[in-house]
């Protein structure tokens, strides 16, 4: 994750040209090739500096930077305590609205920010947020390229090896069917693979650079953006028994459908219940609210959605944005506008469910203590400063953390119904006694605190 230096001295002839051109603090509705997403992401930089950070994960396979912009208080750091969040898109080249939308979002949440909505300065302040306009920028180059407005359904999706991305993730869905029926890990399904990983000579260097960003940064949610038919898909991708079409639950099905209808809600086409199929023959029977779950719609093995459930604690859904992959540019404007909402709002959804921290008694944190929820058979674990994030949909819940040496402390708690609730204050805190084999528990406080914060969205 090397910072770009080479991007600090090219920003200042982006100054120029951007105040030149009197189009500082407006969002550009139109395409940007790569050289052009390069200097939007400075531009945006360079307007909101405090709070933003250009960042890459690596190179594609022709070389390009795999660009993210980052946008937090504290740019650069992982806050103990705040979540972080991520958007992706245009893994597939051709599908190009999601990689003009994170662009369009980082300018607008810049503008907001420096205008003083407190909406936004709230969501930024209390949230790290990564977005990656392009996943493949080789396949976007060889879509944009073709001559002409329309352009072909397939070329650019997959990157320069003609590797889809979307089928090349470790396919992790097999591990937890085999799993889930005859007992062992219901979480982090990669943990003695990264090395694996790192020889498979399968795997892009497009797909190995993102595992190796899950792995690094604790993610909660993310959205992965597409194009090609218009609803939020959610886990699971891939069906039990290898079927084309069946609804394949993951432990969080609750919540994984409450978070694709926070995206769909805000979308007014999204939303539409007498929205027309994109093309006439389009399956959209499982589609309802504007949300579906993937093995229902057709199942994809390898895919990056639920790469990130079962090798991460980060929740991931897929966002279908628009019928057409590459649409004409003057109607960029009018995806932006459809979309805007959701895009917002469903960031915000990293602060639903439980957060707090697992600590000794000393104080000290407790990372990779494990947190289950009964009944929900899908373990999160702390990050390095024994803070966690624990999305869940509104009710009551046992809640347990649990880490090697220390009894597991367990909790009782309500999620009150909320699209946007923060929790806050809520501690596990557990003290080990080494040495003969029993461990016993003491707890700092003998009740649990969730202040409410005010809702961001009503
Ligand atoms: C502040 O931002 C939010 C989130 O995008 C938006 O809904 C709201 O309209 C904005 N407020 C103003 C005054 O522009
Ligand atoms: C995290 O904890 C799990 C379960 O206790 C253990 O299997 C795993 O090796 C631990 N991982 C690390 C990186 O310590
Ligand atoms: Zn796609």
């Amino acid at each position: 994750m090397k910072h770009l230096t080479s991007l600090v001295l090219f920003g200042a002839a982006v100054v120029a040209l951007v105040s030149a051109a009197g189009t500082e603090g407006e969002i550009s509705f139109e395409y940007h090739r790569y050289e052009e997403l390069r200097k939007a992401l400075v531009s945006v930089w360079l307007q909101c500096p405090t709070i933003t950070r250009i960042y890459t994960i690596g190179e594609s396979f022709e070389g390009r930077e795999l660009l993210v912009l980052e946008m937090t208080d504290n740019p650069g750091t992982h806050e103990p305590g705040e979540p972080e969040f991520k958007y992706i898109a245009n893994m597939h080249g051709n599908e190009a609205v999601g990689r003009e939308l994170l662009i369009y979002l980082a300018q607008y949440l810049c503008n907001q920010y420096q205008q003083g909505n407190e909406t936004v300065i709230d969501l930024v302040h209390n949230t790290r947020i990564h977005f990656m306009p392009s996943m493949n920028p080789d396949g976007f180059e060889k879509a944009a390229s073709q001559p002409g407005e329309i352009k072909d359904w397939f070329v650019g999706r997959s990157n320069a090896q003609g590797v889809d991305l979307n089928r090349n993730f470790p396919d992790l869905d097999r591990i937890i069917y085999i799993n889930e029926r005859e007992g062992g890990a219901n979480n982090h399904l990669l943990q003695n693979m990264k090395k694996a990983v790192d020889e498979n000579t399968k795997l892009a260097p497009e797909t190995k650079a993102v595992i190796h960003w899950i792995m690094d940064i604790p993610f909660v949610l993310s959205a992965n953006l597409h194009g090609g038919d218009v609803v939020a898909n959610y886990p699971y991708d891939e069906t039990r028994t290898g079927s084309t079409h069946e609804y394949s639950s993951s432990p969080d099905d609750v919540m994984f459908k409450s978070l694709a209808r926070a995206y769909s809600i805000y979308n007014p086409v999204m939303s539409d219940p007498n929205r027309a199929p994109c093309r006439k023959n389009d399956d959209d029977s499982s589609f309802k609210d504007g949300i579906t779950n993937g093995g229902a719609w057709y199942s994809v093995p390898g895919g990056m959605q639920d790469f990130n459930y079962l090798s991460s604690n980060c929740f991931e859904i897929t966002l279908e944005l628009s019928c057409d992959k590459f649409p004409n540019e003057d109607t960029l404007k009018s995806y932006w506008e459809q979309n805007r909402n959701s895009l917002v709002n469903y960031i915000e959804q990293v602060h639903r469910g439980v957060k707090g921290f697992v600590r000794d008694l000393q104080g000290n944190p407790i990372s990779n203590a494990s947190i289950s929820v009964e009944g929900i058979d899908h373990d999160i674990t702390t990050a390095k400063d024994g803070d966690y994030w624990r999305l869940l949909a509104p009710g009551n819940y046992k809640v347990a953390a649990s880490a090697p040496g220390y009894l597991t402390v367990i909790k009782k708690v309500a999620v009150p119904y909320s699209p946007a609730t923060r929790l806050q204050g809520w501690f596990f805190s557990s003290q080990a006694l080494g040495g003969s084999g029993t461990t016993t528990i003491q707890l700092e406080r003998s009740h649990i605190t969730i202040p409410m914060t005010p809702k961001l969205f009503s």
